[in-house]
């Protein structure tokens, strides 16, 4: 008897044939009763479930964040006590292209991390970058519709980039840092990830504090030129992961978080829930409270990556959201897409489940295989679970206003560019410098960017530093304009 296992129907039926498909005798037509075909064409038809909107490629793996710093007056969150380790799983990704195209392509990369604590999973869903391109929900899908195909001739186009960056004034500080080398990675090792937005911390007294997480590679920072990113293998960032943590050399971040007390936020001098923002570190320096360290590959692609779903509204008790506006649309936006994506009950797939136990009142739909049984309903006298509003004193604030569609009330030192020309003027060197007019030159000078458009693109620099606006306008011949 053979050592390999006998293939079987889905349903575990042992298979007549790998290869021949049931006929009347060997040269007649297939028959319907043979279920093991019809099951392979049938469910081979469905193996796809629609790519993510944005972030469609990425590739993932499962770590451990040990706390080693108490911050146990800042949150009860139990993750970020002293002490605690953490599984985990991160997807990181890019953002505009589609399931097959290039890792190494000029664009954010996603840093998406999901935590298995014992109080449910605690969801942190970033990117490589600490600012964003816009700071209201109600344009994400125009700036996704301008980064991804036109409808008439399904091609990107940066004249239609260029026309909402330069619309929208905010994305400055995010395209500036998109320019620099550090829009190009080199792998995902070689990345820092960053929360972003603010979030709240409560103590266990109820004492409240803002917060950003920035996890820093232990790899060190390593960008690809422009022109490396283009001779780059389409898959190079999956395959450097994977292999990295298959020879045993498993990548680490330091996690560090800045830490704003509650009261600061009515008058600091930037806006701090504004997602196109930093908090300077000297204004808030970087306080290390761990490390994160990836140590396993997904045995399934599919199962574990594919369709693993992130979402930012997952806090647990401790953390709780900001009033950050894009924050707020992302809380709604997730669970809804992988509702739509996956199923309503992708929160029961292993990779979604939680490590500590459900016990909720939700119940059936599609696939549902781990409902809590009976009682089905709350409140009841039967013992069924109940609620504990003691885990979340301290993540309630007072909120008052009229209701109004507006821009953000400006802080003292608000204004879109100041920030774009710090990081240029402070931060980046000669070198990088150059590489930045060079990136935003490539971009600009596509073909499809019009005369009219590259004036635009001078002016939209110009306002972030005379220096840097001049030599993108020389660069684009539209000197003098
Ligand atoms: P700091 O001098 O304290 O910090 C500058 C930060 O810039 C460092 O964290 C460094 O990150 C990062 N950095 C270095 N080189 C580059 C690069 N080529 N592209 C992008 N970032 C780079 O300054 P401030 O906190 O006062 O901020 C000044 C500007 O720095 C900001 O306007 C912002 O653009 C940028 N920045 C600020 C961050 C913050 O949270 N405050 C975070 C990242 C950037 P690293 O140590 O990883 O090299
Ligand atoms: C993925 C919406 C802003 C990081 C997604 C997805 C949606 C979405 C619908 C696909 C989810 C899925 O199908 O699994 C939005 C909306 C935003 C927003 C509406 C603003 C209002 C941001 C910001 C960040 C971010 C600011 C980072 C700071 C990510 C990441 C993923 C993602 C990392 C991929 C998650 C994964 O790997 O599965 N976003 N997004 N997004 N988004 Fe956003």
């Amino acid at each position: 008897m053979s050592e390999r296992p006998t293939t079987t129907t889905d349903a575990g039926i042992p298979a007549p044939s790998d290869a021949h498909s049931q006929s009347v005798g060997p040269n007649g037509p297939l028959l319907l009763q043979d279920h093991y075909l019809i099951q392979k064409m049938a469910h081979f038809n469905r193996e796809r479930v629609p790519e993510r909107v944005v972030h469609a490629k990425g590739g993932g793996a499962y770590g451990v964040l040990e706390i080693t710093e108490d911050v146990s007056q800042f949150t009860r969150a139990k993750l970020f006590q002293k002490g605690a380790r953490t599984e985990s799983l991160v997807r990181f990704s890019s953002v505009a292209g589609e399931l097959g195209s290039a890792d190494a392509g000029r664009d954010p990369r996603g840093f998406a991390i999901k935590f298995y604590t014992e109080e449910g999973n605690y969801d942190l869903v970033g990117n490589n970058t600490p600012v964003f391109f816009i700071r209201d929900p109600q344009k994400f899908s125009d700036f996704i519709h301008s980064q991804k195909r036109r409808a008439d001739n399904h091609l990107r186009d940066n004249n239609m980039q260029w026309d909402f960056w330069t619309l929208s004034p905010e994305s400055a500080h995010q395209v500036s840092w998109l320019m620099t080398d550090r829009g190009t990675p080199a792998s995902w090792r070689h990345m820092n990830g960053y929360g972003s937005h603010t979030f709240l911390w409560y103590n266990a007294a109820g004492e409240k504090f803002w917060v950003k997480y920035h996890f820093k590679t232990d790899q060190g920072i390593k960008n690809f030129t422009a022109e490396e990113a283009d001779a780059q293998d389409p898959d190079v960032h999956i395959r450097d992961l994977y292999t990295a943590i298959q020879r045993g050399d498993h990548p680490s971040w330091t996690v560090q978080v800045q830490i704003m007390p509650f009261e600061d936020a009515a008058d600091y001098r930037f806006n701090p829930f504004d997602l196109t923002k930093v908090w300077p570190h000297g204004d808030y320096p970087l306080i290390t409270i761990g490390k994160w360290t990836l140590n396993r590959n997904p045995e399934n692609y599919f199962a574990e990556i594919e369709q693993a779903a992130f979402e930012p509204a997952n806090f647990v008790p401790g953390i709780g959201p900001s009033p950050d506006k894009m924050l707020q649309g992302r809380l709604f936006s997730y669970p809804d897409a992988h509702r739509y994506r996956i199923g309503a009950n992708y929160l029961q797939l292993p990779v979604n489940r939680p490590h500590s136990p459900v016990h909720t009142y939700n119940k059936d739909g599609a696939m549902a295989y781990h409902n809590s049984g009976d009682p089905v309903y709350a409140p009841n006298s039967v013992g069924g679970p109940q609620a504990d509003p003691e885990l979340w004193k301290g993540e309630g604030y007072e909120v008052a206003g009229e209701i109004v569609r507006s821009a953000y009330r400006l802080h003292s030192e608000d204004d879109d560019f100041v920030q774009p020309r710090a990081l240029w003027e402070k931060v980046l060197g000669e070198t990088d410098r150059d590489h930045m007019v060079h990136n935003i030159l490539l971009h600009a000078n596509a073909p499809e960017v019009t005369a009219d458009m590259k004036k635009r693109v001078a002016e939209y620099w110009r306002n972030v530093q005379k220096d840097l606006g001049d030599r993108v306008a020389q660069g684009l011949g539209v000197n003098g304009s």
